[in-house]
């Protein structure tokens, strides 16, 4: 792959990460899962390129989110449509659903842990974790649409560190 500065990703955030879905992997080679999100952001904050991931904390993932420092995001491409409806439905604690969904995990420079089929790899070190609060909502909605359990997502804003494409 070919690393290149996060500001040149050449994707709209709200697409890629909405419509395309990613990989969020947390741990190291040999001790990891992943699961699928598409609720997240790209931008910039504390002076540095940042990503942000909404993790519920029954997630396998989040288990390894919290004992990591790094985490990757990998983007694949619509054929792998099917992967990531795998690695978004079944959880690591039930089997292996990586091998399941066809997919090749790739130790990263990071110590992390991505995938050969990503076609954009971002390493990413956590800078600030927090679980979204019911108190702080503004708009009451949003908990009764997104929150009917209260299991209220833990927030990661991580600095990108690395992007990498495949050429
Ligand atoms: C399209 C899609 C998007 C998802 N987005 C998120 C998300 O942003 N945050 C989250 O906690 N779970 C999300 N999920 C659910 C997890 O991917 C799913 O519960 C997964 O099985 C968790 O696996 P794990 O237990 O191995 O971590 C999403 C699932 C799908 C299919």
């Amino acid at each position: 792959m070919k690393q290149i500065d996060p500001k040149k990703i050449a994707a709209n955030a709200i697409e890629l990460i909405g419509d395309r879905w990613m990989l969020v992997t947390a741990g190291e080679e040999g001790h990891f899962n992943t699961m699928t999100a598409s609720w997240g952001g790209l931008g910039e904050l504390w002076y540095k390129p940042v990503a942000f991931v909404f993790i519920r904390p029954q997630r396998y993932t989040y288990e390894f989110a919290e004992q990591s420092e790094r985490m990757t995001l990998s983007f694949l491409g619509e054929e792998h449509r099917k992967a990531l409806q795998i690695c978004g439905s079944r959880s690591g604690r039930d089997g292996d659903k990586i091998a399941a969904a066809g997919l090749t995990p790739q130790p990263m420079e990071s110590g992390g842990v991505a995938f050969r089929e990503a076609t954009l790899v971002l390493e990413c070190r956590k800078l600030y974790a927090e679980f979204l609060h019911e108190a702080s909502f503004v708009d009451p909605a949003t908990v009764q649409r997104s929150y009917p359990q209260h299991d209220f997502h833990k927030m990661y804003i991580m600095e990108i560190e690395k992007a990498w494409v495949r050429e």
